[in-house]
């Protein structure tokens, strides 16, 4: 089996100031009584604090105030940068240092043992780095480095040849590796008062560049791993049973694993290097567990985040509901730093999950044979989806020009072997009809875990050959033969044109009755589509520039012309191609005007930027044009 284009998951020191920071009483601070904040989260930044400090440092280090909505200095055209004159000094960064409590890193990219140029050359490490540079876990472990190169710019990958330069490209220049929420609030008012970039960093995951940022001070939020189970919650907004309060810092695979431990189920994403409560739960989140509670974000019943402001807050339908409205798939890094999320855990459910896969080759069947399966599964998606299923497939061309389907997997929570077959067989039967060769294998778990297990394996990241957007298809297509068969052959065209297609049958509609950001398209849709074109590995401006226009153009432009967002089509923030136009429609749905109502009261200074998020449009990264955006470059106001 080739390995899937996109990083998708195969089967395939002392504190020496510590005392300085004063540890609040929980219950002073608490706005929940029943909700103890986490040991990390007691642990704030106060004006007492601030009291102690000389008055140049505490200038940089204070809590934003009412001043920050008058309208910028023209002086702020962009956001201080390293060599700039306003460009704090080394005893600066110091002094901020010490009241991060030493938690300051000066960023060493991961790649850079394999370079001359940064006095760490070490062709053992080299090695090391180069094998695990496909490896998730090792871009989480680092403080800076990010899954998808070519939007950090491509300026230190690991190679053989040493004697080639490695700069810092897109990196942030520092990083505040976190391990309290005082340690949040420094950073972020230093970043504000100085007025330099802010990035947040949690596992590095991001498709679109949003946890890179060139010049930039990061926050980076992988060691708040805390995880607790509270088995009855009563929320504020009405729900009464299971939740976990889950740290920024954890993963997918953590929360899975804290929830199989506890004979629950929790809604999370289909990777398990995935952070859970950072870019996914804010982008909305989509998740196998969509088949019966909706996306990740309505599964979120309180939030506790650091404002634009400097201030920690709760986030929930009593307190600063607003906030907590637009942190529901309003999308990461916009709206403040999350420390920790209460998200609903359910009863354990068993799933029956099948993976399997055939081809025209194996089967000798003819590709108009092949695609009148594929017509055939497609027409099943909104009953599918109605019957509470979901399902990752991929289609192949294959180098005999047929084709090739994978199943990994049919994912039916709830389900028998029984109600399985029975749910299945109309389309099985139309399979051997044809004489294809497969065996669905179903496999019955009691539940979420163990099927998760069998289902999805580590992913493999860091390439530099991918550029991949996705579409969100609406149910609407699927109401008259007409609009779905012009849908259907725009697609298939896709597939004809060489392009490998990953797909999800999933209709997470709005299971949980929530009023919250997720986008509309969300709501309305039965499938969703990735697709993208491949690049050498050596792509430099020009190539670069043709393939964004063959994504744009040749892939996901047929498919936004079926799917348009008039009609309830979109496009996932999450997975998305970075030059997308009109994202935001595309990726924020009817939801984008009051987003940037939100977006400009709780951020009026414009501290959190990140790409194509809500709010991004009144800014640019000048990083010399490299066919794509990168974040390479310095962040200014469009127009200046
Ligand atoms: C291999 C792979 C598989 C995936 N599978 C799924 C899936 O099944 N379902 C799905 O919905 N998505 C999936 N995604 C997309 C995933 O949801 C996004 O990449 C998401 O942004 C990852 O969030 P992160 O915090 O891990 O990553 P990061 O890159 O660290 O952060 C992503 C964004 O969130 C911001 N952010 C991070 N932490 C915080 C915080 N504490 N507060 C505020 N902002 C924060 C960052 O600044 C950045 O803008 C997948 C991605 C990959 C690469
Ligand atoms: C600031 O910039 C705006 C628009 O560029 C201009 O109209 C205005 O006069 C400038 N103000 C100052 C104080 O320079
Ligand atoms: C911050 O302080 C710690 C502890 O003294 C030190 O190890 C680290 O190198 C400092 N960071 C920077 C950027 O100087
Ligand atoms: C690869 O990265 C993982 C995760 O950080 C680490 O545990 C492992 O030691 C690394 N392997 C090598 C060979 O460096
Ligand atoms: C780097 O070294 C290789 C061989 O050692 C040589 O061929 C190449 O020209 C050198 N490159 C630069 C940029 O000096
Ligand atoms: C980050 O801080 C934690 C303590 O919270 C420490 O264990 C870890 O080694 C630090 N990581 C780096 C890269 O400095
Ligand atoms: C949640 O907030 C809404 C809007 O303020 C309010 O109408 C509702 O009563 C709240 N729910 C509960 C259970 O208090
Ligand atoms: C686990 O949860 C299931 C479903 O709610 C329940 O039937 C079972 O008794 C629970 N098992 C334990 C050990 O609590
Ligand atoms: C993924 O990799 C991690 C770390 O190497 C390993 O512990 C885990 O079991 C792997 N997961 C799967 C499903 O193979
Ligand atoms: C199929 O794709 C080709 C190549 O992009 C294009 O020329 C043709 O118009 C497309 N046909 C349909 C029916 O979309």
């Amino acid at each position: 089996m080739a390995p899937s284009p996109f990083p998708a998951c195969a089967l395939f020191k002392p504190l020496l100031l510590f005392s300085l920071l004063p540890t609040i009483a929980t219950s002073s601070a608490i706005k929940f009584s029943h909700l103890p904040l986490f040991e990390y989260e007691t642990h704030q930044l106060t004006d007492e604090f601030l009291s102690t400090l000389t008055p140049d440092i505490r200038a940089l280090v204070a809590f934003g105030s009412a001043s920050d909505s008058l309208p910028p200095k023209n002086t702020s055209a962009c956001k201080v940068f390293p060599g700039d004159t306003n460009w704090p000094s080394p005893a600066v960064w110091t002094a901020l240092n010490t009241t991060l409590n030493g938690a300051l890193i000066s960023t060493v990219p991961a790649a850079s043992p394999c370079y001359t140029n940064w006095g760490n050359y070490n062709a053992d490490t080299c090695a090391a780095v180069t094998k695990n540079f496909t490896n998730p876990y090792f871009h989480e472990d680092d403080p800076t480095s990010n899954m998808w190169p070519i939007y950090q710019g491509k300026t230190c990958l690991p190679t053989a040849a040493s004697n080639t330069t490695c700069s810092l490209g897109g990196y942030p220049t520092y990083v505040v590796n976190v391990s309290q929420v005082s340690q949040i609030q420094i950073a972020l008012n230093f970043a504000r008062n100085t007025d330099i970039r802010l990035v947040i960093k949690n596992t590095g995951h991001c498709y679109l560049g949003k946890s890179l940022g060139a010049g930039a001070l990061s926050i980076w939020t992988h060691n708040l791993k805390t995880i607790s189970f509270l088995p009855d919650y009563r929320s504020d907004s009405g729900y009464t049973g299971a939740v976990f309060k889950v740290g920024a810092g954890v993963t997918v695979r953590e929360i899975y694993k804290a929830a199989h431990d506890n004979n629950v189920t929790v809604t999370g994403g289909i990777c398990e290097s995935v952070g859970f409560a950072g870019g996914y739960v804010t982008g909305g989140g989509h998740t196998p567990m969509s088949t019966h509670y909706g996306m990740a974000a309505d599964n979120v019943e309180a939030l506790e985040v650091v404002t634009a402001d400097g201030r920690f807050i709760t986030a929930s339908n009593s307190s600063n509901p607003d906030l907590f409205w637009a942190l529901r798939g309003g999308g990461g890094s916009t709206f403040g730093i999350v420390t920790s999320v209460v998200v609903r855990a359910h009863p354990r459910i068993p799933v029956v999950t099948s993976t399997f896969q055939f081809s025209t080759t194996e089967s000798g069947i003819s590709n108009d044979d092949f695609w009148d399966i594929m017509k055939a599964w497609w027409k099943m998606f909104p009953v599918l989806g109605d019957k509470q299923t979901y399902s990752y497939f991929w289609i192949w061309p294959t180098e005999d020009a047929g084709f090739r389907f994978e199943m990994k997997p049919f994912w039916a929570p709830g389900y028998t072997l029984e109600k399985f077959y029975e749910l299945l067989d109309p389309w099985f039967s139309l399979l051997k009809e044809k004489k294809v060769k497969f065996d669905p294998n179903p496999l019955y778990f009691d539940a979420f875990y163990p099927a998760y297990h069998v289902s999805w394996g580590n992913e493999t990241v860091g390439r530099v050959t991918k550029i991949p957007g996705n579409r969100i298809f609406p149910r609407g297509n699927w109401e008259s033969e007409e609009k779905f068969e012009v849908m259907f052959n725009a697609i298939r065209n896709t597939s004809l044109n060489g392009v490998v297609v990953g797909g999800y049958h999933q209709a997470p509609m709005n299971r949980l009755n929530q009023d919250n950001a997720v986008s509309s398209a969300f709501r309305h849709t039965v499938s969703f589509l990735i697709g993208g074109p491949t690049v050498s590995a050596e792509a430099g401006r020009e190539e670069m520039r043709e393939a964004a226009k063959v994504l744009d153009r040749d892939i996901l432009g047929p498919w936004r012309k079926v799917a348009p967002e008039s009609e309830f089509g979109g496009s996932y923030l999450n997975e998305a191609n970075v030059a997308e136009p009109g994202w935001q429609e595309s990726f924020y749905g009817v939801q984008y005007p009051r987003l940037l109502e939100i977006k400009r009261k709780w951020d009026p200074k414009e501290v959190f930027y990140a790409t194509t998020a809500v709010g991004s449009e009144g800014w640019e990264v000048r990083d010399g044009d490299w066919g794509t955006k990168t974040q390479d470059g310095r962040l200014c106001r469009v127009g200046t």
